[in-house]
């Protein structure tokens, strides 16, 4: 059995996601891991991270696929070992010569993991218990995110996702049983956005690695009630264009975004992320630096072949690799 999990990358909202009751629109990266499933005399993981294979005694490398095990044993109410055994085999790591992307590879491998097992174990889990269950597993190991990353990546889609009290549930966490925390509802809204526009999405690689767990660390206390007001409004503005395929209000609302990052926290804009951003200078786009920054990925929205083609060629020249080009079309179903 196969299963598949993608990558994500912020088109707006970040950093102030981290507060409980922000929101931020995050895109569906079409790069995908694949994991491979099959009965086995005793549990296996393989990942191509990694030149050797484990079981589930404790491996510094495989801990966050085996922790996403247990938890998913004890989801089904069963020790790991009174379940039938599998032997898991991951492949597809986002990265190049040891460089990660920085498209989502800890959230990609756990819900990756629970899709192999549900399909395993035939459940039919919904998006939405695939999003806690993830969730579950990296705010127990301590994972500061905001948990938009698995959002998006649980759903395989461009969301809106508002945040959730994580201090809560870690607490329900720690003091409650798996199935009781799963039951409670969290507070936060996971919406797919059904974008009504015609667009080239476009991914820039930096090539220069950015820890997001440092980085909200460095930036964490810039966050002040006007970012957070502004950014909102900013969100909204951008869902609504999503939906109407205001392409004006997008450019505009990416743009201004951009702007309230970049007076966050110098950190988030590296040099490269600057030439990023400033090769859709009188085109038909607008670029930004996405999630924690510092490195890693940028994106574009572009509404012309001939600003796409400008804008891939003005990275170029700056030393970043166009990582993805996607059309959204919408009459185009499969949307690639
Ligand atoms: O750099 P990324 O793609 O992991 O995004 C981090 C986004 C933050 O808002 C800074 C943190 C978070 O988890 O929400
Ligand atoms: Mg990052």
């Amino acid at each position: 059995m196969q299963v598949q999990a993608g990558g994500k990358l912020y088109l707006a909202g970040e950093y102030a996601v981290l507060v409980p009751g922000q929101s931020a629109i995050i895109k569906n990266i079409p790069i995908y891991m694949t994991a491979s499933v099959k009965v086995a005399p005793e549990i296996v993981i393989q990942s191509d991270m990694f030149d050797y294979q484990a079981g589930l005694e404790p491996d510094r490398h495989y801990a966050i696929i085996q922790q996403t095990i247990l938890h998913f044993a004890d989801f089904l109410q069963k020790r790991a070992a009174d379940l039938p055994a599998f032997s898991l085999a991951i492949s597809g790591k986002m990265e190049r010569q040891g460089v990660k992307f920085g498209i989502g590879s800890s959230g990609s491998v756990v819900i990756l993991t629970i899709k192999a097992l549900a399909a395993f174990y035939h459940l039919d889990l919904s998006a939405d218990t695939v999003f806690k269950l993830a969730a579950y597993t990296l705010l127990k190991k301590g994972d500061n995110g905001s948990m938009g990353d698995v959002a998006c990546i649980a759903y395989d889609d461009l969301v809106y996702f508002t945040s959730f009290d994580r201090q809560q549930v870690k607490s329900w966490i720690k003091n409650e049983s798996l199935q009781s925390v799963l039951q409670k509802d969290w507070g936060y809204c996971i919406e797919p956005i059904k974008s009504a526009l015609n667009v080239d999405f476009l991914v820039g690689w930096t090539k220069e690695a950015a820890l997001s767990s440092e980085m909200i660390r460095l930036v964490q206390g810039a966050i002040n009630p006007y970012f957070l007001t502004r950014t909102q409004e900013q969100v909204q503005e951008l869902k609504r264009a999503f939906l109407k395929g205001d392409k004006t209000k997008v450019k505009e609302a990416l743009t201004a975004v951009s702007r309230l990052l970049q007076d966050l926290h110098p950190a988030i804009y590296s040099d490269k992320l600057l030439l990023l951003k400033q090769a859709a200078h009188g085109l038909d786009a607008a670029a930004k630096s996405s999630g924690s920054g510092g490195g890693d990925c940028g994106l574009a929205l572009s509404f012309s072949p001939e600003a796409t083609k400008i804008l891939s060629e003005r990275w170029q020249a700056a030393g970043i690799e166009l990582l993805l080009l996607e059309h959204v079309r919408t009459n185009d179903e499969s949307k690639r």
